[in-house]
């Protein structure tokens, strides 16, 4: 049966992991990754334990080690227990002039210290709203021919966030999801794909019929640990 991915990215806010705990009591959320922020993740492998949910970190540092003051490598959050780390982030694009360059050279030290990359890939607005679709595809595909150099595919999440629909209610279409996962699942054979951007309680149900889509990557809704829980039980159902 298809599991359904929740990734949860809690960007720089702080969800206390015991509210996490109190609404996931004893059921397992195996198709569940919280990543929280740095200071975070250690509180968050009790999860791991107790729910098996897995741990994801938000990004990572693009060196192996040595003189980068404020950075984590990949090495350090392996040894803590991270399984999964967001790369490419548009908010590090746009804030931290994060390049496809750095996000490619991030993946690889992840790969090498046995850590899954969900590398996000999403588009502006495009001047003219009726090629929105034509444009988004060509965009991700230019941006993960970048970041995919020398990376194996078979390691690798690739999450679509359309820029213009994170943390905007203006969720993209099923039409629209569809046709940009397909394209981003043939041009480059990944396996897993998650679509981003204001996904939540309105439209999950819908997003998560969509054949090509293999789970989401949350942002505010992953900030209420009730609801997390109630779409995994009810995509659960859905897919029985
Ligand atoms: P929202 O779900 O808040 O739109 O954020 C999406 C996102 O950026 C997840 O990485």
């Amino acid at each position: 049966m298809k599991k359904f991915i929740f990734a949860c990215n809690f960007k720089m806010n702080v969800v206390d992991v015991e509210k996490y705990m109190e609404a996931m009591k004893d059921e397992n959320y195996d198709n569940v990754i919280i990543c929280p922020n740095f200071c975070d993740i250690r509180e968050y492998t009790k999860l791991n334990k107790s729910n098996k949910v897995f741990i994801g970190a938000q990004n990572v540092s693009e060196f192996e080690k040595g003189a980068h003051t404020g950075e984590v490598s990949a090495e350090m959050l392996a040894k803590i227990g991270v399984q999964f780390c967001i790369v490419g982030h548009s908010e590090r694009k746009k804030y931290n002039t994060e390049t496809l360059i750095q996000t490619n050279e991030k993946v690889k030290r992840l790969i090498e210290n046995n850590i899954t990359p969900i590398i996000c890939v999403g588009e502006e607005l495009y001047s003219d709203p009726t090629k929105q679709e034509e444009y988004a595809v060509r965009y991700v595909l230019s941006e993960l021919n970048e970041i995919l150099k020398d990376i194996d595919i078979n390691k690798v999440i690739i999450a679509y966030e359309p820029i213009w629909a994170i943390g905007s209610n203006n969720v993209a279409s099923s039409q629209h999801i569809k046709t940009v996962l397909s394209a981003i699942k043939k041009y480059t054979n990944v396996e897993f794909t998650l679509y981003g951007g204001s996904f939540g309680e309105k439209n999950y149900e819908e997003i998560a019929m969509i054949d090509v889509v293999d789970g989401a990557l949350i942002g505010g809704a992953s900030l209420k640990p009730e609801l997390i829980c109630k779409m995994q039980k009810r995509v659960k159902e859905l897919y029985e």
